[in-house]
């Protein structure tokens, strides 16, 4: 295979080749009942939960973390009630590096334990206050303990994109010796940037020999999804996602957006059944009530909705004109609509009209269309009711 990275013979610089990418395979790792479920304001009940799973189990996720199972009773239960589904995906459960929080996953049955510890020495000194020495040791104990019960072990360096790059690649190494299967760089304040993302990504790979190397981006300046891109492009072969982005603060990267641009800008597989993005994403609004944007990516009701008439004629004649065309609603199981408004144009008041059933002849369009943008002007959406009603009215009278 041809390698991604290439130097150019011009002062160094590394370029990066995308087309070697393509067929890449890439594990998606959701998180929406887990770091989703912290959202502020959001609370899932156990069945809740397992409908969700069922969901993203049918979505075709690698991995669904089902939560934390020893944060509480309810949560246990969920994690064991999802574990016990039999699922497609692997269940996985969040721990910290102690006993009791692995015994609780594996008491809820998960096939993978995720255990965390933070390694930032701002988290260090005003969280766990302990050695450098002690949390590798205790890191390292978590890892074997995890390993000895059969589970699948993912190590989570907890605010990695804020420590020492020696220390990270010291912890890793030492989880790796535990026989850790996959290692999580996240990004948990959301500072990272993609070029520097990448390079730290890229540091992390070289230094692993066997493992799986994971991020877990936040989107506090609003590049989760960018960074988790770069990652992959670094070598990182599982990414975690949520759901409409769900996740503390600013959540977490955006399982939607994070599929379709590995899909369509990569190329790259993964095992997402795309067509069922849009249907998991209202299930999930539903069910968390919190509110997809008009005007989000992919799933928003605006994501494939034309109102300039220079837009709507371009797409109904053909829809790549002004929509990616590497990425169609059909794709996502959304749908394309044009919107009737101000920016109008007569193209897109003549195809609804034909689709209503009516054939005005060019000065009843011209007076509908007119009409369309007087209602547009004055603010107002105009509804399929509404061109019905102005169609009835122009044609009766012109
Ligand atoms: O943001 C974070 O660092 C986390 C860890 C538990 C992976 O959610
Ligand atoms: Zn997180």
């Amino acid at each position: 295979t041809i390698h991604p990275w290439r130097k150019s013979n011009l002062r160094g610089i590394v370029f990066y080749n995308i087309e070697a990418l393509r067929g890449e395979e890439v594990r998606i790792f959701d998180t929406t009942l887990r770091d989703g479920e912290q959202t502020p304001g959001v609370s899932l009940t156990p069945e809740e939960k397992i409908i969700i799973a069922r969901q993203l189990d049918k979505l075709g996720v690698n991995v669904i973390e089902a939560g934390f199972p020893v944060s509480s009773r309810g949560d246990f239960e969920a994690v064991r009630m999802v574990a016990a589904e039999g699922l497609s995906a692997e269940v996985c459960g969040l721990a910290r590096i102690m006993r009791k929080d692995i015994d609780a996953a594996l008491d809820a049955g998960v096939d993978m334990v995720h255990v965390f510890v933070s390694t930032s020495d701002i988290q260090i000194q005003h969280t766990i206050k302990k050695s450098r020495e002690e949390i590798v040791a205790q890191a390292v104990e978590a890892v074997e303990y995890v390993k000895s019960h059969g589970r699948t072990c993912l190590f989570s360096a907890m605010d990695a994109t804020r420590t020492p790059v020696p220390f990270l690649k010291e912890i890793f190494g030492a989880v790796e010796g535990a026989r850790c299967d996959i290692i999580n760089i996240p990004d948990t304040v959301g500072v990272a940037i993609p070029t520097t993302f990448r390079q730290l990504v890229r540091e992390i790979c070289n230094s692993t020999k066997k493992m799986v190397v994971d991020v877990h981006c936040h989107n506090d300046f609003g590049l989760a999804v960018a960074n988790n891109l770069a990652a992959f492009e670094a070598g990182a072969r599982e990414v975690q996602v949520a759901a409409n982005g769900l996740g503390e603060r600013a959540g977490n990267a955006n399982l939607a957006e994070t599929v379709m641009g590995l899909h369509s800008m990569y190329g790259a597989k993964t095992t997402i059944h795309t067509p069922y993005l849009f249907e998991t994403a209202k299930l999930v609004e539903r069910l968390t009530e919190v509110r997809i944007s008009r005007t989000a990516p992919i799933v928003g009701e605006n994501a494939f909705a034309h109102e300039s008439g220079i837009h709507s004629h371009g797409v109904l004649e053909r829809s790549d004109t002004f929509e990616p065309g590497i990425m169609t609603p059909e794709m996502v199981g959304h749908k394309r609509r044009i919107v009737l408004g101000k920016h109008t144009g007569r193209h897109a008041v003549k195809q609804s009209l034909s689709e209503m059933g009516y054939a005005p002849n060019d000065d009843q369009l011209q007076e509908i269309l007119e009409r369309v943008k007087d209602l547009g002007d004055k603010g107002k959406a105009v509804t399929g009711a509404d061109l019905m009603t102005i169609a009835e009215v122009v044609i009766g009278e012109l």
